[in-house]
């Protein structure tokens, strides 16, 4: 632990409390999850960029340090040489905000896409138990799998890219994404348990998309958008420029209308369930809570 003498539970009981007012942080099995895991333990020093775009490294190596982790605030963990995050430890408030909407119970297997830190991975680790959690990342994982062994959780944690998800260990009843997607790979979907759930930031363009809940019904993956706000920085090994779509190829297979959405596509691109969408962003105000969309993953 990187400050042992720190007395973290206040710390994170006043975190918890916070995001139990917010709506965040419900159930039972969260609130105990949330409130027994140390995030300092996940994060021993992390990233700031100073007024000149300077990133700086903070330890977390002092009581102040430590209790600048218990706040809802996504910390960054590394940064390329372009100076763009590529990894850090997600906003505390969205993590719990997601754990609930997964509608997790006991002896559900998970697999979770962005190991990171790890702090999430402890997070279900302490909720469903090590044996019932996966996690996959293109990097990172000898920390996470240290740090998560210091507190006694051994989960599978695996080096590698997450679009693959991790055939050898499925079938999944959950996949939860920490990392934004343009298209959901075909592979969570053959992973997943029939009634099974992803949830993915699922970002079609840079502006374009949002936290998205879907079950798995035979071939199909239907389900909703969330309507709170996520920002997941990208998958790496995807950013690739897709081929503009040629209408003779694709399999479209349903597409659906809401009061205030235009319609919403789902086409099996050659290795790729993907979306599209095009909201209409003048009554989006005056929209329901969440917004449909449903389609088939059609092997080609
Ligand atoms: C927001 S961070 C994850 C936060 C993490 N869940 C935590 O609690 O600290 C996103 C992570 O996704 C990882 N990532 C990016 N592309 C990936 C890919 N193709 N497969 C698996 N992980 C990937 C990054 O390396 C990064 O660590």
């Amino acid at each position: 632990m990187s400050s042992p003498g720190v007395d973290w539970r206040p710390l994170v009981d006043a975190l918890a409390d916070e995001l139990t007012v917010s709506g965040k942080l419900v159930s039972p099995r969260w609130q105990a999850a949330f409130r027994s895991t140390p995030r300092h333990v996940f994060v021993p020093e992390y990233r700031e960029q100073d007024s000149t775009g300077e990133w700086r490294r903070i330890a977390v190596d002092s009581p102040e340090a430590v209790a600048a982790v218990y706040r809802n605030v996504a910390l960054f963990t590394d940064v390329d040489a372009r100076g763009h995050g590529i990894s850090s430890s997600s906003m505390p408030g969205l993590m719990t905000r997601m754990l609930e909407l997964l509608d997790l119970h006991p002896g559900h297997r998970v697999l979770e896409i962005g190991t990171g830190t790890g702090y999430n991975t402890a997070l279900l680790c302490a909720a469903l138990g090590d044996a019932n959690v996966f996690s996959v990342d293109v990097d990172y994982t000898t920390a996470a799998r240290e740090r998560l062994d210091s507190l006694g959780h051994r989960p599978t944690v695996v080096t590698g890219d997450g679009r693959d998800g991790l055939a050898e260990h499925a079938p999944f009843d959950r996949v939860l994404a920490t990392v934004a997607v343009p298209q959901v790979p075909p592979s969570w979907l053959g992973q997943l348990t029939e009634g099974g759930l992803v949830l993915a930031d699922l970002k079609i363009t840079a502006s374009a998309g949002n936290l998205v809940l879907l079950r798995k019904a035979g071939d199909q993956l239907e389900g909703r958008f969330d309507t709170g706000q996520a920002y997941f920085m990208r998958m790496r090994h995807t950013d690739a420029p897709v081929a503009p779509p040629d209408p003779e190829s694709l399999g479209v297979a349903e597409t659906r209308t809401t009061p205030w959405v235009r319609p919403y596509g789902w086409i099996l691109f050659p290795g790729f369930c993907r979306a599209w969408s095009s909201v209409d962003r003048s009554r989006s105000g005056t929209g329901s809570a969440t917004t449909p969309v449903t389609g088939h993953a059609r092997p080609r």
